[in-house]
């Protein structure tokens, strides 16, 4: 990976448009949208696109290592995302385990932490014993955190915490009444990372579809009119670019 370049250097990559690198964004996070229509469109297989993604992704956590985020935390399969065609969902289970078995020593080697955000319940056994290599092998890296959601839904994440609340108010050492924000938080399974700063979403279209729902509630989102499988670094460099024009208020004036 390459070391963090000049600033100079990074504003002639963003085609003129400066990134001030003491303002970057802590958290990132990415939906990868658009693989099946880029697919579509070159007459290929919905599958193919999804192939064609690894690689944006691994350019993507390339760069951002390079600018020194803290967190990025992409959305690769949504807990609704089991209602695709049935030869789809083994793809992309298959692929997750073929990424992992081929880039987790190379992520290591980085210094990049990998997790997986997301219920292990209904995932093959194969799966979550690549998952639970990668997460050991890089658990006590201190570079970049990588979240790939997978299995993962906004909505459920939310309801698991409010039933793990809902049980220490029975087990009487909490008061309903004594829940607070923080306590949620702290129950969610991004609990350990800020919440993201950056929400970008690929492929154009201007919705959230059950991703880190809580956690996104002062993202600053940027949509962009490309298909993740086309995402360059070009690409992140406008976004943060954007986010940094951006005034953030938290509901203040
Ligand atoms: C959404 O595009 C994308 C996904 C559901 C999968 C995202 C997966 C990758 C980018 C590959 C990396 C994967 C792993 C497992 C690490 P879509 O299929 O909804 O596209 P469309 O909106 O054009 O139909």
């Amino acid at each position: 990976m390459p070391k963090v370049r000049s600033r100079q250097e990074k504003q002639i990559r963003n085609n003129g448009s400066a990134i001030d690198m003491a303002r970057i964004p802590k958290h990132i996070a990415i939906i990868m949208d658009g693989n099946g229509r880029w697919a579509k469109k070159r007459g290929l297989p919905r599958v193919t696109g999804h192939r064609a993604g690894v690689s944006s992704l691994k350019e993507c956590v390339r760069q951002c290592s390079d600018l020194q985020v803290e967190v990025l935390t992409v959305y690769a399969f949504s807990t609704e995302n089991w209602g695709r065609p049935v030869s789809e969902v083994k793809y992309l289970l298959s692929l997750l385990e073929e990424v992992f078995e081929r880039e987790v020593r190379e992520l290591h080697e980085n210094n990049v932490r990998v997790k997986v955000i997301g219920k292990r319940e209904n995932l093959p056994a194969s799966t979550l014993l690549r998952i639970t290599e990668a997460e050991a092998l890089t658990a006590q890296n201190t570079g970049l955190v990588l979240n790939i959601c997978f299995n993962y839904g906004g909505r459920a994440e939310i309801v698991e915490a409010c039933k793990a609340l809902g049980r220490e108010v029975k087990a009487g050492v909490l008061e309903p009444d004594g829940i607070t924000e923080a306590m949620l938080s702290d129950h969610l399974l991004l609990k350990d990372c800020a919440d993201p700063d950056l929400l970008i979403r690929t492929g154009g279209e201007m919705r959230v579809s059950n991703f880190l729902l809580w956690q996104i509630a002062y993202a600053e989102i940027f949509v962009l009119d490309v298909f993740w499988p086309d995402f360059r670094p070009e690409h992140l460099y406008k976004a943060i670019a954007d986010y940094q024009g951006r005034q953030r208020r938290f509901g203040k004036v």
